[in-house]
């Protein structure tokens, strides 16, 4: 069998890590894809950053070329932001590859067009690292539970923010000291606005809602507030009531089932609740549907390994399908429901 070429946009923290394993694990991914697969391009924006390990000879500053080839099955997209993802990703789909991306924030704002340009081209958009890196969230709610009606999902799907909360919570830290804990510890980003003011969780948000409810949610449809106003004080009011505090990202079906509802904002929790004991930067999603009940994925939610683990996982399910001549759900799988913001709250 011929191999499969995969082009690889951006190789920082996660790109790295899906080159490495693609390596390392060739011989495990050749056999449970049934070809091999080989990295046939690496586009950066400075090949000086590059990793040992890479051949220099795979690296190019011309993503847009590196996609226009025609012999490239699967594009890998872990860019991040909106352009120039979009267009490379748009780009990738007319000239014949199919795409895996960890791009949450274009999901969360294009997916519908994305989609729709997968399926006119007969390609596959797939994403499970653009939600809680290596949880496996976006199969199981698409797929798994696609015979089961979801009627609410819960979710810690930040980890800087859960590691700031999870550790006002312990120590009784204020929040700008904890803050300053996590960017110590490298959780937090310099600049941690994406994270805190609940920006990163509403596009996840957006993502989870449109998946489990087989409907279209954009980030502008997301009620957002952040978690910089919670104080030392509310965790001591929480606790005497048992609770703690979790920046959520609450999804929701109405109960007559017209509309659907995503939000994301800081909430108490009882302590007997699963995602009470969700620490650190871990990330969880309780999910709650008519046949199946309550269910809990838990696990990293961030960082190169974890992210990759997704990203690889969708890399054999869409090698797996061009070579059974397949795709998998798109666009078809929506049905249009109204997105109300703040729902019946
Ligand atoms: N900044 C994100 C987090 C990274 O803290 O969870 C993963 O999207």
């Amino acid at each position: 069998t011929r191999p499969l070429k995969v082009a690889l946009l951006g190789c920082g923290v996660v790109g790295s890590e899906v080159a490495r394993i693609m390596t390392t694990h060739a011989d495990d991914l050749a056999a449970r894809i049934g070809a091999p697969v080989e990295l046939a391009g690496v586009a950066v924006r400075r090949p000086d950053r590059v990793r040992e390990g890479i051949d220099p000879a795979l690296v190019t500053t011309d993503a847009t070329a590196l996609v226009k080839r025609g012999d490239i099955d699967v594009v890998v997209e872990v860019i991040g932001g909106i352009e120039p993802a979009r267009t490379l990703i748009t780009t990738a789909f007319e000239h014949g590859a199919s795409v895996v991306s960890a791009n949450k924030a274009l999901l969360a704002q294009d997916g519908a067009a994305l989609h729709a340009a997968a399926g006119a081209n007969g390609k596959d958009l797939y994403y499970e690292a653009a939600v809680a890196g290596a949880i496996p969230l976006i199969r199981p709610l698409r797929e798994s539970l696609a015979g089961d009606k979801v009627n609410r999902v819960l979710g810690i799907v930040n980890g800087t923010t859960n590691f700031i909360l999870d550790a006002m919570d312990t120590t009784g830290a204020g929040y700008q000291e904890a803050l300053d804990e996590a960017t110590a510890l490298g959780y937090a980003e310099a600049d941690p606005t994406a994270d805190v003011e609940g920006f990163d969780a509403a596009a996840k948000a957006a993502i989870l809602a449109g998946i489990a409810f087989h409907t279209r949610v954009r980030l502008d449809d997301v009620y957002r507030e952040g978690m910089t106003e919670v104080t030392a004080a509310d965790f001591a009011s929480a606790k005497e009531m048992g609770c703690t505090i979790k920046l959520l990202a609450i999804c929701e079906r109405a109960a007559d089932g017209a509309s659907v509802t995503a939000r994301v904002h800081p909430a108490m929790i009882p302590l007997s609740h699963p995602l009470a004991n969700v620490r650190g930067a871990y990330n969880a999603v309780f999910v709650e549907s008519d046949a199946a009940g309550q269910l809990m994925f838990y696990g990293p939610g961030a960082g190169g390994s974890p992210t990759a683990s997704a990203v690889l996982g969708d890399l054999v399910a869409v090698c797996r399908n061009r070579i059974g001549g397949a795709t998998g759900p798109g666009e078809s799988a929506y049905a249009a429901l109204p997105v109300s913001p703040m729902g019946d709250v």
